[in-house]
């Protein structure tokens, strides 16, 4: 089977405002996603978009939306995101204290018609996710410490991949499988092989002379 990789560009290390919006309209025929970072003080340290600027971007592309929520509780607040027209709404594991919570606000996902996402961070390990990846269409594997784009990459990512991978063919699962930070063309080749259908990257495609080349020599 051939496994094709997706493409979902960042808009972490862009302007927000004009610069963001031309940004994501240049990605249009050459990406497969837009994946939006949104940050929260309570989660990172950081706060960066909001469900408004989400919807700026709705209107300037085709790409379905990857919002990638990194904050806390957020219960509350994917309804939101759906409205502004995210396609795909990531949660992460961390930010449920009570983790009956993770599985609602999947299942709200779910029911508002977007993707549901789980995002586990770098400490977080596959068994931790185990118990809620049958509520979720998509995992994404975080391969740097959320917060902020331009770190390195960690290699502990690949065997992760390799295990959802092997969860997905044992239980006939249709989950996908996204990684997010540090993606050069070297480690997306390596993570294709491990089994990712999706990869992030932020800074690799935003600082290239040419992004549609960056673009293809990801994929
Ligand atoms: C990290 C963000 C990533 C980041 C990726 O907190 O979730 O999406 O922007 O950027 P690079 O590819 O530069 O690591
Ligand atoms: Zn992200």
């Amino acid at each position: 089977m051939v496994n094709y990789l997706k493409i979902a560009p960042s808009t972490d290390p862009v302007e927000v405002g004009d610069e963001l919006l031309f940004y994501v309209k240049k990605l249009n025929n050459i990406a497969d996603f837009v994946h939006c970072d949104v940050m929260s003080s309570n989660f990172v340290g950081r706060d960066t978009i909001t469900y408004k600027d989400v919807q700026d971007m709705y209107y300037k592309t085709l790409l379905p939306l990857d919002v990638h929520l990194m904050v806390n509780e957020p219960l509350n607040l994917v309804e939101k995101y759906i409205k502004a027209g995210a396609q795909i709404v990531t949660v992460h594991y961390e930010a449920f204290k009570n983790k009956n919570n993770l599985i609602k606000c999947l299942k709200k996902i779910s029911k508002k018609g977007a993707l549901a996402g789980i995002a586990m961070n770098p400490d977080t390990e596959v068994v931790e996710v185990m118990p809620y990846i049958a509520y979720a269409d998509l995992v994404l594997v975080m391969s740097v410490y959320p917060g902020k784009s331009g770190q390195k990459f960690m290699e502990s990512t690949y065997i992760k991949v390799k295990k959802l991978r092997q969860i997905r063919e044992d239980y006939g699962a249709r989950f996908k499988i996204e990684v997010d930070g540090g993606i050069i063309p070297e480690v997306s080749k390596r993570l294709k092989v491990a089994g990712a259908d999706i990869v992030v990257s932020g800074s690799y495609i935003y600082n290239a002379e040419n992004r549609e080349r960056a673009i293809d020599e990801l994929r």
